[in-house]
């Protein structure tokens, strides 16, 4: 068994995966049930001034990953103050008070959610400029550490990710949901939700999240919450060897339920000892040295173990320069060692490996 034991701004975590904010915590009794499936913490639904009116229908499941176009929370900062963070914080749960998304929000509720007992706050905006600001207001009043969570599109988000610090966040969440997002609905020729402009979460999100949180450890040097198309375990390990502290998930409970949580430890666990970590920490961050190494820097050179090939045919089909006649035979002349036919292969029979010097 791994020591997956890690913090979240100096607050003591059992293990990295923690639930992000989202419809599954939508109020006191959801977070207590997201305490009792597993998860590490729970970040509350973005908690404003205004409950929000979200427009219907505003959550969908697509190939792609899921669509929303949900607003903040749709419960009033009063209710949340006087009945749902105490009622989460009853059932033992680590809460991280979401709160946004402006200046005037977090002005008028740190104070008070921290008050109703959240052990940290979380403050969230759709303006960049605004974040390092919101960090330093929620700090000055809450008395509670503080992140502030970015978006993978934003420009500069390693100078923001340092602002947001050097106001008074003690760490950042990477990344939110992405937008403006649209599907259409065939039949009725119209956007497939009650907006035309929606956001977009899970599996597609993995590689623009895994970026985003790698650029803001290395401007800030953690702790990153590590949010984004998380669904596997070894998904979450790529997050912490990225430079994840804790890892945050919210499309892969809301499409496979609350017992992800479970399955996603154990298989965090296995992916670690895979590894040949014992010690959940010594992995964070254990893959930015490399990218600071000139890509593609090394030789390499294509390896074909005939006992493992199935014949399958996949990477004679998929090479883009018909360098592939065969399996195990590619010509030296026409392969420009792209990739494509290795990554291809499922069972291990093609890889792509640095050549022995
Ligand atoms: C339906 C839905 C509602 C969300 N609501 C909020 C919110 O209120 N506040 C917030 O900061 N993030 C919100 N998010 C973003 C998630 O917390 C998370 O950052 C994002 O979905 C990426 O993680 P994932 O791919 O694991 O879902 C929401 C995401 C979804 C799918
Ligand atoms: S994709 Fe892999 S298993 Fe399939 S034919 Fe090629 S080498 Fe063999
Ligand atoms: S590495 Fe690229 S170019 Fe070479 S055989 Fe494979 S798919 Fe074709």
């Amino acid at each position: 068994m791994v020591d997956l034991s890690t913090t979240v701004v100096g607050i003591p975590l059992e293990h990295p995966v923690l639930l992000a904010s989202g419809p599954l915590s939508h109020d006191g009794e959801a977070i207590a049930r997201a305490h009792r499936a597993g998860a590490a913490a729970v970040v509350t639904k973005t908690i404003s001034c205004r409950p929000a009116r979200n427009p219907v229908p505003h959550l969908s499941i697509t190939e792609q990953g899921v669509l929303n176009c949900e607003l903040w929370s749709d419960v009033c900062a009063e209710q949340w103050i006087h009945h749902e963070i105490p009622l989460a914080k009853e059932s033992g749960a680590i809460v991280i008070a979401s709160i946004g998304p402006t200046v005037g929000d977090v002005q008028e509720l740190a104070r008070a959610v921290a008050r109703a007992g959240a052990d940290a706050l979380e403050v969230v905006s759709y303006d960049p400029a605004e974040l390092p600001r919101m960090s330093g207001e929620a700090a000055d009043r809450a008395g509670l550490p503080v992140l502030a969570k970015v978006n993978a599109l934003w420009p500069r988000l390693g100078a923001i990710a340092s602002e947001c610090r050097e106001h008074g966040a003690q760490g950042i969440t990477a990344v939110d949901s992405l937008g403006p997002a649209l599907r259409i609905d065939v039949q009725r020729r119209r956007p497939l939700l009650g907006s035309p402009s929606c956001w977009l979460s899970g599996a597609a999100l993995l590689p623009l999240a895994l970026r985003a949180v790698a650029v803001v450890h290395q401007a800030t040097g953690g702790p990153v919450v590590a949010t984004g198309g998380v669904s596997s375990g070894r998904d979450a390990l790529e997050m912490i060897l990225a430079g994840g502290t804790s890892v945050g998930v919210c499309s892969l409970p809301l499409i496979k339920g609350l017992l992800s949580f479970a399955s996603l430890r154990a298989q965090l666990d296995a992916e670690l000892a895979r590894a040949g970590f014992s010690v959940a920490e010594k992995a964070i961050g254990a893959a930015l040295p490399a990218l600071a190494t000139t890509p593609g820097s090394q030789r390499m050179q294509l390896a074909w173990s005939r006992g493992l090939c199935t014949e399958c045919g996949r990477c004679v089909a998929i090479c883009p320069y018909a360098a592939r006649s065969e399996p195990g035979r590619s010509d030296l002349s026409k392969c420009r060692l792209c990739g494509l036919c290795a990554s291809v292969c499922r069972t291990g029979a093609l890889l792509l490996e640095e050549e022995s010097p």
